[in-house]
């Protein structure tokens, strides 16, 4: 069953046109700030495995910082001409508190 669970304070997370790293039940996530909209991807990337939440913000994308390549941070897919997605979480801040819904 589906389930919000917290991620990371609000004070920690990113500042607009940037990504961190964080964990929560031992899912690494990317969460990254398109311009005040805050979301949240799975960590790693499909190519091969590099760190999302270590690269950075392009527009509305998440860049990986080993081969660059770029996924919408909203649908987690990958922006042309790659072919991949990665899974996103719904996420919400309540509180002082960034939260996501883990599956
Ligand atoms: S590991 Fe992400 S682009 Fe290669």
């Amino acid at each position: 069953m589906a389930e919000w669970v917290r991620l990371c304070g609000a004070g920690e997370a990113p500042v607009p046109g940037s990504a961190i790293e964080a964990e929560v039940r031992d899912v690494a996530v990317c969460l990254a700030n398109v311009e005040g909209r805050l979301s949240a991807l799975d960590n790693w990337c499909p190519h091969r495995r590099g760190p999302l939440g270590q690269g950075w913000v392009e527009g509305s994308a998440v860049v990986c910082p080993w081969h660059s390549w770029a996924f919408d941070a909203q649908t987690g897919v990958a922006l042309p001409p790659e072919k991949a997605k990665v899974d996103v979480f719904p996420v919400k801040v309540e509180g002082d508190d960034v939260l996501i819904e883990l599956g």
